[in-house]
């Protein structure tokens, strides 16, 4: 496979406290984005899926801050870059573009939304206003919304959430990044619209060559709309296949777990299996494997030390003593 667009090695970000050891919230993270191709970055709440996208943006604010690892842009470590630099902001919406999960936060409800496309245009593009606002016209129409011309001087309070999110998507995409991070973009969306929109954007993906990381945690969500996908588990990585692999065959028992929870196809009478046990909170103790807790299949050394990441099939690694063979 060609080089990655983005690299992230060995993440870890923590917050920082006064007087106390720091709180780590991921640790060794290790995930590639290729041209064209979508990672699912999956995992229950609160196991730092956010947190890595913000560290990706340079967008952590204190007390978190990465700790450790570096990401590469290509050639360059982002996460060395100064909070603020004019190198970051030269990256930031220009060469990664990123989606969030309420666009009501954040589009700014006193602009339209034609003006709020067409000003990422002007300041990295250079283009003039006339110039942007025809291209933001042509944005919208392209994130498939009927009458762009018209919609474009329109306030983001007009527009229905799902309209509201094309337009994020519009803005995100915009200045044509090669990078894109859209962290639950669908969250705030009922079905129908939300199959829509990850549609749209896994079409755009391909078509404009975008590196997209597709931030969920819904593993439905992973089948249809990614090419590979990472799973996290309090801060690290714990399993990482193709889509199509990682369903054929699961190899962490939390991943299995995650896919016993998944609602029942249509018309099968499945009963719901939830993972059993509560994440433990940041902080909490560290020694062995994250999940040893909460696992069916726990042995006496999933307790004395973290499991590396091992392949367990092409391009299929898994952080689980069952499947290291040397345990
Ligand atoms: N500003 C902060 N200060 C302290 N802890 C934080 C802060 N932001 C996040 N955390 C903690 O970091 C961990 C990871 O949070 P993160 O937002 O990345 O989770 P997530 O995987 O995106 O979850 P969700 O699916 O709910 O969005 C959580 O335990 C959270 O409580
Ligand atoms: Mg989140």
């Amino acid at each position: 496979m060609s080089a990655p667009v983005l690299a992230i090695a060995g993440l870890g970000v923590e917050i920082a406290r006064q007087e106390a050891a720091p709180i780590a919230i991921t640790r060794d993270v290790d995930l590639e984005l290729h041209a064209g191709r979508t990672l699912a970055l999956v995992g229950e709440s609160g196991c730092g899926k956010s947190i890595t996208a913000l560290a990706v943006m340079n967008l952590l604010v204190a007390p978190l801050r990465v700790a450790a690892g570096s990401i590469d842009l290509k050639e360059q470590n982002i996460a060395a870059l100064p909070p603020g630099s004019a190198a970051l902001r030269a990256i930031r919406g220009r060469r990664i573009g990123m989606i969030f999960q309420d666009p009501m936060t954040a589009l700014d409800p006193v602009y339209p939304v034609g003006e709020q496309i067409a000003e990422g245009l002007r300041l990295h593009l250079n283009l003039s206003r006339r110039a942007a606002l025809a291209r933001a016209v042509e944005l919208l129409h392209l994130v498939g919304i009927p009458d762009a011309a018209e919609r474009a001087r329109t306030y983001p309070f007009q527009l229905s959430g799902g309209m509201r999110q094309r337009v994020m998507i519009a803005i995100a995409i915009a200045c044509e990044p090669e990078v894109l991070i859209a962290d639950e973009p669908t969250t705030a969306l009922d079905v129908t619209v939300q199959a829509q929109i990850l549609d749209l954007l896994r079409d755009l993906s391909t078509r404009m060559g975008m590196a997209t990381l597709l931030i969920t945690h819904d593993l439905g969500v992973v089948a249809e709309n990614a090419d590979e996908v990472a799973v996290m588990y309090r801060g690290r990585v714990v399993e990482q296949a193709r889509v199509d692999a990682l369903f054929a065959a699961p190899a962490h028992p939390y991943t299995r777990g995650l896919l016993a929870s998944l609602p029942p196809v249509a018309g099968k009478r499945e009963r719901l299996q939830p993972i059993p046990g509560q994440v433990p909170p940041a902080g909490a103790d560290d020694q062995g494997c994250g999940f040893s807790d909460r696992c069916a299949f726990a042995m006496p050394v999933c307790r004395a030390g973290v499991p590396s990441l091992l392949a367990v099939g092409e391009g299929h690694r898994v952080a689980c003593r069952l499947h290291d063979t040397n345990a």
